[in-house]
């Protein structure tokens, strides 16, 4: 079977018979670690990110990486080594970044629900700013400021109503979702943020959605923010910066996403156009800086041949990959060193005890049990959504830097599992 070109970028590739992540070969990887594992290649995160630097060269912007797509250490490493900032939305990624060598005056923090505890540990950080969602949650930050003896620094997230034409659970910027401020309260709540002792206004931000493929969605939530942005500073209050969120897809089957160096220069020339393009710029990406940079590999274990289905029964799940089962998510699956001769179609599946297990459907694989798969566009959103469910333990990680393979984590043991359970004495 000849593969199919594989998504995304060319550091995911065939050398013959067998894929590598840059210098290095994945059946080797498997090999020595097990599977499921998941590889990640340094060099295509950072030419993710170059695309977005190009777009904002000569500009006054700052890439705060969106690490809930992926908040291993390791990868956190990457990006703050680079010079990114980060968005984060729990006390948790703060404690990541901190730990990952990230600077706190370049975190931003956003999320619907921060607590007063969250709060005061980003107050202690002293991190760059809060992107508040809510009247309440302005309350509550001033007051815990206050107590605090400290102004936060304060974005209102806004909701443009803006249709980014994706999945309904990942698309956050209309009407009717729970997320940010809706466009005809926003002037008022800026003023009470302006009127409260112990909020500092600097910004406004919005995020649309997720896996986006098309620029109108972008320019049309630019034009909304930019209206909103006038009519708050011809109140008297000035804004310093604007943040304009994540949300640029991915090739995850031929989807063909504008390229981010394409879409800012797009960007960037409606907001000269409007006057606005001296100001500090921020942006929130996730998925396009990881999604396209690691596969999850994993092994055939089973092949179950059925009446109506054939099965390929994988050593990686729903806990492992999530994104199936959630969002009926398509990831292509290829083989390590394929074989010759026919294809069967298969759904490939995992061993957890649920029916919406599955990884891909319909898929035309020639395997045998032992053979080596790898899952593509595994980067973002998939093990920063792993789970234990069926107490199996979260795969392991490596970074592929050139020639060189970095364990990031190990493989997670049921010993860890355990680890904060007591039985009742
Ligand atoms: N900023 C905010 C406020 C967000 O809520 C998100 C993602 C991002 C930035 C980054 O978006 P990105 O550039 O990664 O699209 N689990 C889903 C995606 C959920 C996205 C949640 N918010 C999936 O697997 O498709």
């Amino acid at each position: 079977m000849i593969p199919r070109k594989l998504p995304g970028q060319p550091h995911i590739a065939y050398r013959g018979n067998q894929l590598f992540v840059e210098e290095v070969c994945l059946a080797d990887l498997a090999q020595v670690h097990g599977t499921p594992l998941f590889v990640y290649s340094k060099a295509a995160m950072l030419e993710a990110l170059a695309a977005y630097q190009r777009g904002f060269a000569g500009r006054n912007a700052r890439i705060c990486y969106a690490m809930k797509a992926n908040s291993s250490l390791g990868v956190l490493q990457v990006f703050a080594q680079a010079g990114c900032g980060f968005d984060i939305v729990s006390g948790g990624e703060l404690q990541r970044v901190l730990a990952a060598g990230g600077a706190a005056d370049k975190i931003i923090f956003s999320g619907v629900g921060k607590t007063r505890d969250e709060m005061r540990q980003a107050l202690a950080a002293g991190i760059g700013c809060f992107n508040v969602e809510s009247e309440a949650e302005l309350e509550v930050l001033s007051e815990v400021a206050l107590a605090f003896g400290t102004r936060a620094p304060v974005s209102i997230r806004v909701n443009p109503n803006v249709d980014p034409k994706t999945h309904p659970y990942i698309s956050t910027g209309l009407k009717g979702n729970k997320f940010g401020v809706a466009h005809e309260r926003t002037l008022q709540t800026y003023q009470r943020a302006a009127a409260l002792p112990g909020l500092r206004v600097v910004g406004i931000d919005c995020h649309i959605g997720s896996q986006i493929t098309e620029e109108t969605p972008y320019l049309d939530a630019m034009d909304r923010v930019l209206d909103l942005v006038e009519a708050i500073e011809a109140a008297g209050i000035p804004l310093h910066h604007i943040d304009f969120g994540g949300g640029l897809g991915i090739d995850y089957n031929g989807d063909t996403p504008p390229a981010a160096d394409a879409l800012w220069a797009r960007l960037l020339a409606r907001l000269d156009a409007r006057g606005h393009g001296d100001r500090q710029l921020m942006i929130e990406p996730g998925r396009s800086l990881v999604g396209n940079a690691g596969v999850c590999l994993t092994e055939v274990i089973y092949l179950k041949p059925g009446e109506q289905k054939n099965f390929c029964i994988i050593d990686a799940a729903m806990n492992d990959l999530p994104r199936p089962a959630m969002y009926q998510a398509f990831h292509q699956i290829v083989p390590l060193q394929p074989r010759e001769g026919d294809a069967t179609v298969f759904d490939v599946v995992g061993p957890v005890c649920e029916s919406g297990d599955w990884i891909g459907r319909d898929r035309a694989l020639n395997v045998q049990p032992g053979d080596l798969l790898a899952v593509l566009s595994a980067g973002a959103y998939c093990m920063s959504m792993a789970s234990n469910y069926n107490t199996r333990g979260r795969a392991a990680e490596l970074l592929v830097d050139g020639t060189q393979a970095h364990l990031i984590r190990r493989r997670e043991t049921a010993t860890d599992q355990m680890m904060a359970e007591s039985l009742v004495r």
